[in-house]
């Protein structure tokens, strides 16, 4: 198929996805490869503004950046996406339409709450606690763990640095093309031109002539057709 591949980090706040995250990025583009990560607070200023932390708004989150994933994905990029993600039943949705155009690697960072806790990078533990913020993920709002996760790490046991090199290792061990490179050779042709033209346009300009639109159509069709060619 000679698409790329979607690595989606989940987990509680703190746990440590930003940082692996990061770091994968970091490495597989040391590499020369085509990498883009896209990070849920980072996604929250724009992509995703407006949005706040209801079920439904969190889903939305999720499904705009499996969405983007799933773009990226299809045109041979590894999209690393670092999002706390709490809802199974979407992360398996994206899981399903990402996985028509690529590889879906998903990322279970599971640190406990309690580690979790005493990090608060954020302060957001230390925010609930004084009763200034409500639906902490793990505290008073849901986290629903993978079931099935293709790599689960413990990060009370290794350090970040550590924790990275199981996932490049991970996605090392995986046979998509844009990984194993040379040997088959579909792999530049897999990526498409990076920069979707139109000089000084705007992302937003960039992406939405690219939309597949298609009136009622669901997202996740969305990204598979425009692989496939197949419009409704
Ligand atoms: N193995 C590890 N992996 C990732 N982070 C770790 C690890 N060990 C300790 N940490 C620390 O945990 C914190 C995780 O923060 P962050 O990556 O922002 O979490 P998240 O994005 O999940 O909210 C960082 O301060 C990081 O240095
Ligand atoms: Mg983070």
């Amino acid at each position: 198929m000679g698409g790329g591949t979607t690595v989606w980090f989940t987990g509680l706040p703190s746990a440590g996805k930003t940082t692996i995250a990061d770091l994968v990025g970091r490495r597989l583009a040391e590499q020369g490869r085509p990498v883009e990560v896209l990070d849920g607070d980072v996604v929250r200023t724009h992509l995703s503004k407006g949005l706040g932390f209801s079920k439904a708004d969190r889903d939305e989150n999720i499904r705009r950046i499996g969405y983007v994933a799933g773009l990226l994905t299809r045109h041979g990029v590894i999209a690393v996406v670092s999002a706390i993600s709490p809802y199974r039943a979407v992360r398996d949705e994206v899981r399903a339409a990402v996985g028509g155009v690529g590889d879906f690697v998903e990322v279970y960072v599971a640190t406990d709450l309690a580690t979790c806790r005493a990090r608060d990078v954020k302060g957001l533990y230390a925010k609930h606690a004084r009763g200034e913020l409500r639906a902490l993920t793990g505290v008073d709002d849901p986290y629903e763990p993978p079931l099935a996760a293709e790599l689960v790490l413990h990060t009370t046991g290794e350090g970040p640095e550590e924790s990275a090199a199981r996932v490049l290792a991970l996605l090392g061990s995986r046979t998509a093309p844009v990984l194993t490179g040379g040997a088959g050779g579909s792999c530049s042709e897999a990526v498409a031109p990076r920069s979707p033209g139109g000089a000084g346009g705007s992302w937003s300009e960039a992406i939405a002539p690219r939309s597949p639109g298609g009136a009622g159509g669901s997202w996740s069709e969305a990204v598979a057709s425009r692989w496939t060619g197949s419009g409704p």
